[in-house]
């Protein structure tokens, strides 16, 4: 047999590498230290357990040279194999289970409801009392110290949402509706992804997600609901034209304007977004045109179709128009 003692330990360095905007490993809310909390226990516990089965191998393999009898090395399994283990497991799912009711705690007021599409976020604020929701896409922005909740459900297929530095996973279904709620404890940019296999562009289904103190959330969440301000410049003028001309509007909704359209993302802010397409490119105007002329390219399957016969000066005008959708 070969004794390797420092194949684990040497693998979980490799760990120290996962920080960052999408990470367990560096939470930025309440949920996720809860996570990292059971998991550096759970680890702790990995690495006594490890040492100790591995100890006692070493020992009576190579260090003791005493015979043992037979009720000695029973005691051992029954102990060792069974009793020890039962006690373990059962204490850690207690415990487990203790700590795990507040991603299901109700939020302090705003309701985000997240649907999973083909492979883009529908993102609805429903703030305290609201009648009708802000609506927005891929990606979602949250108060500090504040737990919101999210009521997710799914188009057609399974999703899952995530968003690995503020709490654990929830899945999405179709035709139903479940529940997790996360309190952001600091400011700052995060990755949303999702985490159920849900067909072609499932890697690229991800989304941003922007944490803020209140009152820097409450102003953002008022512009949100404003309709798209006033198209500025002759380029962009031109592209809203291209716009609807296109038939862009079927689809997508640009609020304050003629497009109503509910099929795929809204588009009031899009210019605001961090992120193009779900989270696959940098939004410049040059990607914008680039992701009209070859969706298909940059997102297998995408149900928007690639407009690659639009002449460059009409893409760039819509591009710009878009990008000016602040
Ligand atoms: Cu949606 Cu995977």
């Amino acid at each position: 047999m070969t004794f390797k003692p420092f194949a684990a330990p040497t693998a979980l360095l490799a760990l120290g590498a996962c920080v960052g905007r999408q990470s367990v490993l560096d939470p930025a809310g309440r949920d996720a230290n809860t996570l990292l909390t059971l998991f550096a226990v759970m680890l702790a516990g990995l690495i006594v357990l490890w040492l100790a089965v591995n100890g006692m191998m070493l020992f009576f393999n190579k260090i003791s040279t005493r015979h043992y009898d037979e009720s000695t090395a029973r005691k051992l399994i029954v102990g060792g194999g069974i009793v020890l283990p039962t006690l373990v497991i059962a204490a850690l799912l207690a415990w487990g289970l203790s700590i795990m009711p507040d991603q299901r705690a109700p939020g302090d007021g705003l309701r985000i409801k997240v649907t999973g599409e083909q492979w883009w976020w529908r993102v609805e604020y429903w703030p305290e009392g609201a009648a009708t929701p802000i609506v927005a896409a891929n990606e979602i922005r949250l108060p500090v110290d504040a737990r919101t909740e999210f009521n997710l459900t799914s188009a057609y297929v399974i999703h899952s949402f995530w968003i690995p530095a503020l709490g654990g996973k929830m899945d999405m279904f179709p035709g139903r509706e479940t529940m997790i709620s996360l309190e952001p404890t600091e400011a700052g940019t995060f990755r949303g992804q999702c985490a159920e296999f849900c067909g072609a562009s499932h890697a690229q289904m991800a989304f941003d997600v922007v944490t803020l103190p209140q009152d820097d959330f409450d102003v953002w969440l008022a512009a949100e609901a404003a309709p798209a301000m006033a198209t500025d410049g002759a380029q962009a003028q031109r592209g809203a034209e291209v716009f609807l001309a296109e038939g862009c509007g079927a689809c997508h909704a640009v609020r304050g304007t003629e497009a109503v359209g509910q099929v795929g993302p809204d588009l009031t802010h899009v210019g605001s977004r961090k992120s193009l397409g779900a989270g696959v490119l940098e939004p410049t105007i040059a990607n914008i045109a680039d992701w009209i002329a070859h969706t298909d390219d940059l997102k297998p399957e995408v149900e928007m179709p690639a407009y690659t016969d639009m002449p460059e000066d009409d893409l760039m005008a819509l591009a710009t128009y878009l990008k000016g959708l602040k």
